[in-house]
Formats: C-alpha cells, structure tokens, sequence
C-alpha cells in the first residue's frame, strides 16, 4: 500500500499502519541476507526508527546506545532501561573520551558539529563491523536533512543529503526509513508501534545533546555546570501547564562586555543596561545560516518576558549582526558562567516562538543554579525562530 504525505505536516494522509507496512518491507529488502545496527539515544525519533527496524529483522538488528558524554544527569542508565523494555538487543559503548578528544581547542559551533559526526560514526562504524553489520539504519526526519541541506547547521546525523559515501568513509550502507517524515507523524508512528507513550512525548533531544548547548569550547567544567543547570531548568518548567513543547538550559562564558549605547536605548529605554556575550550562537535569518552575538538585556524593572518579546526586533534592527537576545534574570559580580534559559512553544521546530514563562518561575531557576558559585548571569532566551535556532549552536 502507499503511503502519501501531503505537504509538511500532511497528518490527513498520513496512515501509520500502511507506513510501518511499507516500511518493514523496504528495510528487509535493503539488509537482505546480512545485518544492520542502529544507534538509538532514546529520543523520539531514533527509538521509533529502532522499533520499526526491529520489527522487520528481529535478531538480525544490533541495536548501540553511545554514550558520547553529553546526555543529561542519570539519562545513560533511563535510556538504557526503555531500550531494553522494548525488547531492543542494546550493545551501550561508553566512548566520552573519544568525543571529548575530537572537540578540544574547537569553539565555533560547526568545526563543533562536524567533529562530533565524525567520531560518532568512526565509533559506530568500528563496532558495527565487530557486531557483523554493513547496514547502518537510522532515524533522521524530515527537518534533519531540510536545515543541514540549507546550511543551516550541520545535523550530526545528515550524510548522504551532502554527498558523504558512507560505504568508503565508514564502512557502511545506510538506511533511512523515516527521511520525510516530520515530528507529529513519528509520535504517530510510535504509539502505533507500541513505543511506550512517555517515550513518544519525550521533549526532543538532539543527537549531539548537551553540546550544543555548551556554547564555545568544551569542558568538563562547564559540562558539570550545564547538567546540574539542566536538571533544575527541566525540573521547574515541566510544572507548567500545560509544559512547554522544549525548555532546556544553556551554558556560556560570562564575559559581559559594554553593547552598543542604542541598543541600550531603543531596547530597554533609559533606566535599562544591554550588554554582549562574547560567544557567538546559531540562528536563521531570511533561510540561510547566521552565526551571530548575544545581546543581554535588563530593562531595569521586573518585567515578565511576555512582555519583552518586542524588545528582539528592535535590539535586532539596531545591530543585524545579533542572533539572540537575552532577558537578564539575575545577576552578581563574581562568577565565570552564564546560564541561559530557552523554552519554546512550536508546531514543527521548522519556527517557534518563546514560552512566556512567569518571572517567578524564572527567579526560582535563578536561585537554584546560582547556589553555584560559578554562576554570574542567569537569562531567559526572548528569540523566536527565526532569527534565532531552538538550540544555540
Ligand atoms: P534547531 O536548533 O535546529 O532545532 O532550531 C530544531 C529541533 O531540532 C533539534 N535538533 C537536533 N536534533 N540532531 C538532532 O537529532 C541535531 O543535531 C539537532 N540540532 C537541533 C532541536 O533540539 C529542536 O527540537
């Protein structure tokens, strides 16, 4: 039978049955007689992928979780247990070092990226040619290929979409069964599948996970900060209701630096300071890739960000070259790091706008991550997307 997808987020047409029917078909056509691995982070996306190859080869599928270092406090051992309660064959490969390795000296968000997909795959690679497998199956959808095609920012599972033969640089054939398929239809798909419905509503988390929300250079340090900030980020914005459809924390050097006198003016009037960020952050102006600054705002009153939102456009047309602008929720002297609050409310992550969380659930995060003395700036993200990204780099 065949399965039509009418337009981006074509729900109408879209048959969860007649695709999982299709699909098992095509995969088992493709493997053939030899085997596939898929690696799953027990996301979304790469877990519906997981239980749908699983469902068209059985025992001929091995299935690796990575654990690259970057997922959030006690996620390792939570992703294992779901993958293994799908009846998943799970092989977890603890390779954090090779990842922290690739990345050193390396701050600007795609050199980033980049190394980040190349150690993945020369570690999958490696351990699914030991596991017998030259088929690679895996989850990436519809915004995956559409952004990294459009330069947009390199997804770190996109390979064929830009001309990388995987069979030559890993030593794999991949398989992509859910390549046009957007985030709303792979829910779908999951609770036809079976796949547990906490999982199918996880909040998206993306492959290269809490690393491209270290802004910069990578360290131990800061990734120590960004987890313990993630979980108390998480742990407060999941009372809302209802939640927002993605909130995470952001870690950044706090290295505020005097902004443009007009920014300070125009944006947030008299009584109000601006400052900028020296790291840059990744966004999308007019559908092409920006790299930009971060300005910091505080309008000097305890403001709700709701009523903020404005303040982006104007901070933006006095300097083109600012991606994101940034609510100052509290602030101190000392302290090398600045935390970044980013919640986002979006159909299809192709655009999305702002939560407008309350000041005094922002004032609760603040106090909460700055019982760490490292902390000198918590802020709440007032970009859309577009001109900003939902992730910072
Ligand atoms: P952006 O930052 O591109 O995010 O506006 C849109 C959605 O995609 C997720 N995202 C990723 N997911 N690998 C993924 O699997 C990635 O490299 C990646 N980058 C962004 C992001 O969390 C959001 O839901």
């Amino acid at each position: 039978m065949v399965c039509t997808i009418s337009g981006p987020n074509g729900n109408q047409a879209f048959d969860p049955a007649s695709f999982a029917e299709e699909k098992v078909a095509e995969i088992r056509r493709f493997v053939g007689e030899g085997k596939a691995a898929i690696a799953t982070s027990g996301g979304v996306d790469s877990t519906v992928c997981a239980a749908l190859a699983h469902r068209a080869l059985g025992d001929k599928l091995v299935c690796f979780f990575l654990d690259t270092g970057f997922m959030r406090e006690g996620e390792a051992k939570e992703v294992g247990g779901i993958l293994t309660s799908l009846g998943l064959p799970l092989r977890v490969l603890q390779v954090s070092d090779r990842f922290m390795e690739g990345l050193k000296g390396k701050a600007d968000a795609e050199s980033k990226r980049i190394a980040f997909r190349q150690t993945f795959y020369t570690v999958l690679g490696e351990a699914a040619r030991a596991e017998g497998c030259d088929v690679l199956i895996q989850g990436t959808i519809a915004p995956d290929w559409i952004e990294t095609a459009g330069g947009i920012k390199t997804q770190h599972n996109v390979l064929e979409q830009l001309g990388v033969d995987t069979r030559s640089a890993f030593g794999f054939r991949l398989l992509e069964p859910l390549l046009d398929l957007y985030k709303d239809q792979v829910r779908r798909l999951a609770v036809f599948l079976g796949v547990d419905l906490p999982v199918a509503q996880r909040q998206p988390f993306p492959g290269p996970g809490l690393m491209v929300r270290c802004i910069g250079e990578v360290t131990r340090e800061k990734m120590d900060l960004l987890r313990k900030a993630t979980r108390i980020v998480e742990g407060e914005l999941s009372k809302l209701s209802p939640p927002p459809k993605q909130y995470f924390a952001a870690v950044a050097e706090d290295d505020r630096r005097g902004a443009d006198e007009r920014i300070a003016r125009s944006a947030v009037g008299a009584s109000g300071k601006a400052w900028y960020l020296g790291a840059r952050a990744t966004g999308v102006k007019g559908d092409e890739r920006a790299y930009g600054r971060m300005v910091v705002v505080d309008p000097g009153t305890l403001s709700d960000p709701a009523e903020l939102f404005w303040v982006t456009d104007k901070v933006i047309h006095e300097d083109w070259g600012v991606v994101r602008v940034l609510l100052s929720v509290k602030e101190r002297d000392h302290g090398g790091y600045a935390v970044i609050v980013r919640s986002v409310e979006t159909r299809d992550f192709m655009t999305a706008k702002p939560t407008p969380v309350p000041r005094a659930v922002l004032e609760r995060v603040a106090s909460s991550v700055m019982e760490d003395e490292r902390v000198g700036l918590v802020c709440y993200d007032l970009t859309s997307k577009p001109p900003a990204t939902v992730e910072f780099e």
